[in-house]
């Protein structure tokens, strides 16, 4: 089992320190191959806003660096946990510039199957919205979301605090060691199952075969299937799908 963090802080302090326990606290319950890498470590350049890797494909990007590094690290990961401090209420600008680049990966999921989550450590406020906001991003990448977590990290730490951060992160990492071993492909709620139905119906009707998301979604099947995967949907989500779909093309 192979699980990898990516740190969106420039220094090896409490984000780091936090990816350190996380993991630990895992590879003791059983071992695995983990990883932490720090954004900072690679070359990530700023989306230009060309827009090529949505509408076009991914391939097309103007910008030569190590993005496909790092998603060919999510890629061979069965676990992957964004962590990232709270900066000026929001998350890093270094994990800001990493999304941007992922933001294709929202349009064409490929992550199904494989558990993640987030850390926000912080000084005092704003982190819990940072955590919500990175758990999002989770599941339009195809992604099994574990809730995250919100550590406070003021300097200088007492024992106290040390303790309390400690046992957020154990709760935390035993929540997503249970999701990880059940590896399983979740059944969608009925949000991601409309979502999905939208967009789908949207692509198929508007797109062509000049479009990234619709060549994906073509190769997928995904213009006939009843989700981007093989799963057991009861009436009333078979209903909605079809009232999803009908209103979509209209
Ligand atoms: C530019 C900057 C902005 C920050 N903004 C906030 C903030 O809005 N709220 C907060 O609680 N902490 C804030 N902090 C504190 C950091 O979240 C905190 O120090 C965190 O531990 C940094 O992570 P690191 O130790 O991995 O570098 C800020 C720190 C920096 C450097």
């Amino acid at each position: 089992m192979k699980i990898t963090a990516f740190v969106g802080s420039a220094r090896k302090a409490h984000s780091f320190g936090a990816a350190e326990e996380f993991l630990k606290y895992i590879n003791d319950r059983e071992k695995i191959d983990y990883e932490i890498l720090n954004l900072n470590d690679y070359n990530l350049k700023i989306c230009r806003g060309c827009k090529l890797c949505t509408d076009k494909g991914e391939e097309l990007c103007p910008l030569k660096d190590d993005r496909d590094i790092l998603i060919n690290k999510m890629r061979e990961s069965d676990g992957v946990i964004f962590i990232s401090p709270n900066y000026t209420f929001q998350v890093s600008g270094m994990m800001k510039v990493f999304l941007d680049r992922l933001a294709f990966i929202c349009h064409r999921p490929e992550f199904f199957g494989k558990a993640f989550t987030s850390i926000v450590p912080q000084g005092i406020f704003g982190g819990g919205k940072i955590v919500k906001y990175l758990d999002f991003i989770g599941s339009p990448m195809g992604f099994n979301v574990v809730r995250g977590s919100c550590i406070t990290t003021l300097e200088p730490m007492t024992d106290k605090g040390k303790a309390r951060n400690s046992r957020v992160l154990t709760r935390h990492a035993s929540r997503f060691y249970k999701r990880l071993k059940q590896n399983s492909l979740k059944t969608p709620n009925l949000f991601e199952l409309a979502m999905f139905r939208l967009s789908r119906t949207k692509i198929k009707t508007m797109q062509d075969e000049t479009f990234g998301d619709y060549r994906y979604y073509r190769a997928k099947g995904w213009f006939d299937s009843p989700f981007y995967y093989p799963v057991k949907l009861g009436p009333v989500k078979i209903l909605t799908g079809k009232l999803v779909d009908s209103l979509s093309r209209g």
